[in-house]
């Protein structure tokens, strides 16, 4: 299963959600950082202490060579023991228009023994990534729920159902609120956007500083609003993806 998260502007925390969610997933799930504005790990959950040669770039040049499903578990990185293993992103602004996204999606869809949360960054019609959001089985909006960011959010969301070919309130393209109630609840903002609603990040920035920052983890970390509300969304998005497969 592939799942895409997206932005329409702002920094909602998309980064800080793929993370989350594969952290969280009920089996087995990494992170693949396919930011057209060049990835964060390295500096942000890595400290800037990732293996120059774990990433996505390096994956794609073996790829010439092998499946890409043997380079990417050959250049995936697992930073810490309580983070899903990363296959970090870009360091170039511009490199991503270069990349085949198309065939790293259908790559990805399908790779044997683990689902794929990629962190596909702000969503911009023309940039490189939108082939990879067209394979993805699910393509998440992230939003905080601000007027300002709920008007961005509701642009992007006609683009996306147009690329994806889906009608509004297609469950393939769902609305993500990260800290709802500031001022819009959740349920607004997915009226408002015409998604249907995923559900809801609490605002908890100490547990997101450990996947945006790489800060240390607190005591009650794995039992946090963050981690313990990522758990249900990872739960009921893993489960889509089976319902489509026909397994439920
Ligand atoms: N659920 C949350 N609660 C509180 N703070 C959060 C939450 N999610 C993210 N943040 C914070 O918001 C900031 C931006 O997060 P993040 O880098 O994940 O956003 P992004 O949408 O990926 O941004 P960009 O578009 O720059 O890649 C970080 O400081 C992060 O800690
Ligand atoms: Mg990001």
């Amino acid at each position: 299963m592939l799942v895409g998260l997206v932005s329409a502007k702002g920094s909602p925390g998309v980064t800080t959600s793929a993370l989350a969610l594969a952290s969280q997933w009920p089996r087995a799930a990494l992170v693949v950082e396919a930011d057209p504005f060049g990835g964060d790990v390295r500096a942000g959950l890595g400290r800037g202490e990732w293996p120059s040669d774990a990433g996505i770039m390096e994956a794609v040049v073996d790829m010439r060579s092998m499946d890409l499903d043997v380079a990417v578990a050959w250049r995936l990185h697992r930073p810490t023991e309580y983070s899903p293993s990363v296959l970090a992103g870009l360091g170039c602004v511009g490199q991503a228009s270069t990349l085949p996204w198309s065939r790293i999606g259908s790559a990805l869809a399908r790779l044997p023994g683990a689902d794929v949360v990629a962190d596909c960054g702000r969503f911009a019609v023309a940039d490189g990534v939108t082939p990879l959001l067209r394979v993805c089985d699910v393509v998440v909006v992230v939003t905080g729920s601000s007027l300002r960011a709920v008007r961005a959010a509701a642009r992007i969301a006609p683009r996306l159902q147009e690329e994806r070919d889906v009608r509004p309130g297609d469950p393939r393209v769902p609305v993500l609120v990260v800290g709802a109630d500031a001022p819009y609840p959740a349920s607004e903002v997915a009226v408002a956007c015409r998604l249907p609603l995923l559900g809801e990040l609490p605002d908890d920035p100490r547990a997101a500083a450990v996947w945006s920052d790489g800060d240390q983890p607190r005591r009650g970390f794995g039992r946090s609003p963050l981690q313990r509300e990522a758990r249900r969304l990872a739960e009921a998005l893993a489960a889509s993806g089976d319902d489509r497969r026909g397994v439920a």
